[in-house]
């Protein structure tokens, strides 16, 4: 099959990191003989040096052309003058609006081979696995008014949390098919005891929870659900929330797989079901760590894991993904470690080395 893909490395480890990705998707291509046509495109910092915006109007055009989307990170110090017009988040959060990636999948699962690398005690971490659906168009990132103003007693600010039952019934229906393929055990996360946004979004829940009589439905308050996912996180399969409170929680749960460097993500403009591809935007979820940059250190497993997502989610090719996540499982168990998931006795590896392990085996 031929697909087309969209690639935009971005700034900090990223160029280093989708270089790896690719090589990897190169190697899908070799062993199961599809052609990915590859289509590269500037965002964030380097977009805005070089083209003056952080996401140009060619470059969103070229990602709506495109199958997927493959983001490596963006942003970085050269840019965080908050007085600054233009941020390079802001071509993120412009691609995100502008393809419509309303459903944010980031699955967190720890490796049996690095349950001794985290912080957290192995008897507490063992078997976790779960996968967050975040809300990703709407509430506090979105929503209007969004300003700031002069009053006579100083200045004033704000945001607002607003969601149409339209945007949180697509968004529970992706936690529930993708809990239909799991556990079957869905965890909707509000702050139902104060917001009204979070009033409706639970009785939207409850609503769509009808339509899967085989799911297992709770709810659970944030504050309540940032405890459980340290002191139980074996408790969860799939859990479902807004933007905000996704964007806090998953990075707390990152935590649980030992590095930020372990962990993939898609971002959909659909509910993902067996039999149909979907759009989506492919990216790990670290950042661009800007101190880590062009010195061939950062772990490529997060974008190489989003690359077996892509395959999945939007080119409908199940075995390939299974393939690459079987690659990435049988280096690491090898012992090759990049140094920020390193232990005593293993092998460490950088950027490339790590890339060119896993592709091997995924060639076969
Ligand atoms: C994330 C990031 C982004 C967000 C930033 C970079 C805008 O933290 O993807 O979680 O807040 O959504
Ligand atoms: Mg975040």
């Amino acid at each position: 099959m031929q697909f087309e893909l969209a690639v935009l490395p971005g700034d900090g480890v990223g160029p280093e990191v989708t270089t790896e990705a690719i090589k990897v998707l190169q190697a899908v291509s070799k062993r199961f003989n599809h052609r990915f046509n590859l289509h590269y495109g500037l965002v964030g910092g380097v977009a805005i040096d070089q083209e003056g915006t952080a996401l140009s109007p060619d470059t969103l055009k070229m990602c709506r052309d495109s199958d997927a989307v493959l983001l490596g990170a963006v942003g970085g110090p050269k840019w965080d003058d908050p007085q600054a017009k233009v941020h390079p988040e802001d071509g993120l959060l412009a691609l995100r609006k502008g393809l419509g990636l309303f459903a944010n999948l980031r699955p967190v699962k720890v490796s049996p081979v690095l349950v001794d690398s985290t912080n957290l005690k192995p008897e507490v971490i063992r078997g976790v696995d779960f996968i967050f659906v975040r809300e990703l168009t709407g509430g506090l990132y979105f929503a209007r008014p969004k300003r700031r103003w002069q009053t006579s007693r100083g200045r004033r600010a704000t945001d607002s949390m607003t969601y149409s039952e339209q945007e949180i019934e697509r968004i529970v229906r992706v936690g529930f098919e993708l809990a239909r393929g799991r556990r079957k055990k869905l965890t909707s996360v509000d702050k139902a005891n104060v917001l009204e946004s979070s009033r409706l979004w639970r009785q939207v829940a409850m609503e769509v929870a009808r339509k899967y009589p085989d799911v297992e439905l709770d709810h659970m308050l944030v504050d309540a659900c940032a405890m459980r996912l340290i002191q139980n996180p074996t408790y969860f399969d799939v859990l479902v929330t807004e933007n905000m409170f996704g964007d806090i929680l998953t990075d707390e749960a990152s935590m649980l797989a030992g590095s930020m460097g372990m962990l993939p993500s898609a971002s959909l403009a659909g509910v993902p079901q067996e039999g149909i591809n979907i759009f989506g935007m492919y990216e790990p979820i670290h950042g661009s760590a800007p101190r880590r940059a062009g010195l061939d250190m950062a772990n490529p497993i997060a974008i190489i894991l989003s690359i077996a997502m892509m395959l999945r989610y939007s080119f409908g090719l199940a075995k390939e993904a299974k393939t690459v996540e079987a690659a990435v499982d049988e280096v690491l168990s090898q012992s090759y470690r990049t140094y920020d998931i390193m232990g005593d006795g293993k092998t460490k590896v950088g950027t490339k080395q790590m890339g060119d392990l896993i592709a091997e085996k995924v060639e076969g």
